[in-house]
């Protein structure tokens, strides 16, 4: 009680100041990284990072080369910007932990408790990860088109009539119901479009908070954050999800697991599949936006996908029709190779997906260019926009260009640095045993509404201007765009 009298909190808040400042006062010990701690306490460089990230990170490598550590929100993270020297987060993955930032994620954003305490939880949920491959994605992408079809039927039969609307917002509300509804199946209710949408819109607010959802600022500070998160979870209970039909394979496999490590009706079932549901649809939703923000404003990508396109169709003996009569499938989708390497060309302009680990122990990196040592408690990391923007390995990286994964009409896959072809040159996926589970199904996905979109519609775009990075979720997967965008869409006659 005397703490929350006004010389208690003042004596608290002296109190945080000085162990912020203690926290800032390290200092580089011998064989240790060039340490960057801004002159803010706890916070460090983190305003300069946000502000412009790429720019910031470029200014750093001049600098001080290609590792150093940065005080970042009361972390220090050590960066290795050279993508030569990315295999030392594999080689040391024993000391170098992603389970205990992903436990802490699972936590503070979507209240999973168990896995930090149970490891055979995560090991059987992991193996699960097997049901986004092989014959379970085949059939995952036999139900996501007939999801897509069920989207787009009232808009096909409208052919005479321009349809408008804002890109983002599209791209969100397509995304979303359509990954539900492969992943979790359809809602029986009448009023389900209802029931979807609204979920949407709660995980949209919530989506936007996620970089202060998951730093130290307690969830209570946060507006009505705790109550969207209360609430998604509730709508992903066993119980309710009973109620909804045609689960995949994946998600009846995931329910079983949890099934045996809890009881049916415990609230944190639900918390394991909001989990899962933001990872379907989190990063999906703004690649699905850059692809069309990209693709509308370079006729020349819009007509080599379209050429492509009609090559498969004529190829395979299908037409266009009205109504969704097409069928795809996987070997189809993975030889478009023109629209691939659309996808990888914008991933590559808006992936900031950092693979971070946690150092468990003291450590020293032996590297080629000499011996780092990383302190318990710090963080590693690599920041692979400084290699999607390098011309000396994506010539004029600034500029979209739709071909520059494919070579002779197949994928390409060389690309050099300092004259050695790299192994590492796009990884907004993540490496290791840690990487992305669901980066087929997301590619397909894309790929299987771009065709779609292209083969079914006019497009146009209506207020063509330039949209930057929003970079709200910095280090986090894909980052949203800045400001969203008129575009209108018809059924072709
Ligand atoms: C374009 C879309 C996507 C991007 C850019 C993306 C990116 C990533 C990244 C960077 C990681 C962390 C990897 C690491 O730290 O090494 C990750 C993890 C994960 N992703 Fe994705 N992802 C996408 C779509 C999906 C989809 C569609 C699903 C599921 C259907 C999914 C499920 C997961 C899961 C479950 C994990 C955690 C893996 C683990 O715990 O080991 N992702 N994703």
């Amino acid at each position: 009680m005397e703490l929350l009298s006004l010389p208690g909190l003042a004596l608290a808040a002296a109190l945080l100041l000085f162990a912020l400042c203690l926290r800032s006062r390290r200092t580089r010990q011998p064989g240790e990284p060039p340490l960057i701690k801004g002159w803010l306490p706890y916070l460090g460089v983190a305003l300069e990072f946000q502000k412009d990230p790429l720019g910031f990170m470029k200014t750093l490598q001049k600098q001080y080369g290609d590792i150093f550590t940065l005080q970042l929100g009361g972390k220090y993270i050590t960066f290795f910007l050279d993508p030569f020297q990315y295999h030392l987060l594999l080689k040391n993955h024993k000391q170098l932990s992603f389970q205990v930032i992903g436990n802490k994620i699972a936590a503070k954003a979507f209240c999973i408790k168990m896995l930090a305490e149970c490891d055979d939880l995560n090991h059987d949920l992991h193996v699960a990860y097997q049901h986004l491959q092989g014959k379970s994605l085949d059939i995952l992408l036999e139900n996501m088109l007939q999801h897509v079809k069920k989207v787009f039927e009232h808009q096909l039969l409208e052919t005479t009539n321009w349809n408008m609307a804002y890109m983002l917002q599209f791209c969100s509300s397509v995304i979303f119901e359509i990954t539900f509804t492969t992943m979790y199946g359809k809602v029986l209710a009448d009023d389900r479009k209802k029931i979807i949408n609204e979920l949407r819109d709660d995980f949209l607010k919530f989506d936007d908070k996620f970089a202060y959802i998951i730093s130290d600022i307690p969830i209570e500070f946060l507006g009505n954050v705790k109550s969207m998160q209360e609430k998604i979870i509730k709508f992903l209970t066993s119980e309710k999800l009973a109620k909804i039909q045609g689960w995949s394979e994946v998600v009846q496999r995931r329910q079983d697991i949890l099934e045996k490590y809890y009881v049916r009706e415990d609230f944190e079932i639900g918390a394991h599949h909001f989990g899962f549901l933001w990872a379907s649809v989190a990063n999906t939703i703004p690649v699905m936006f850059w692809a069309m923000y990209y693709v509308l404003r370079h006729p020349e990508a819009m007509e080599a996908l379209r050429e492509e396109i009609d090559h498969l169709l004529q190829s395979t003996g299908q037409k266009k029709g009205s109504g969704f009569s097409i069928h795809l499938t996987r070997e189809q989708l993975d030889n478009l190779v023109c629209l691939e390497s659309t996808i990888f060309e914008v991933l590559r302009l808006c992936s900031y997906s950092s693979t971070i680990r946690f150092v468990e122990e003291d450590l020293t990196l032996n590297s080629e260019t000499g011996n780092c040592c990383l302190r318990k408690g710090d963080f590693i990391a690599i920041f692979p926009p400084i290699i999607h923007s390098d011309p000396e390995v994506f010539e004029a990286p600034e500029e979209f260009r739709f071909n520059r994964f494919m070579e002779d009409n197949k994928k390409k896959t060389t690309f050099f640095k300092r004259g050695k072809k790299l192994k590492f040159y796009i990884t907004p996926f993540g490496f290791g045993a840690n990487k992305c589970p669901g980066r087929f199904l997301a590619v397909i996905e894309i790929k299987l509404l771009l065709f779609l979109l292209l083969t079914y519609f006019d497009l146009e775009i209506i207020e063509n201007k330039p949209i930057g990075l929003n970079h709200k979720r910095l280090l986090f997967g894909i980052q949203y765009p800045d400001s969203d965008f008129l575009f209108r869409y018809k059924a072709k006659s």
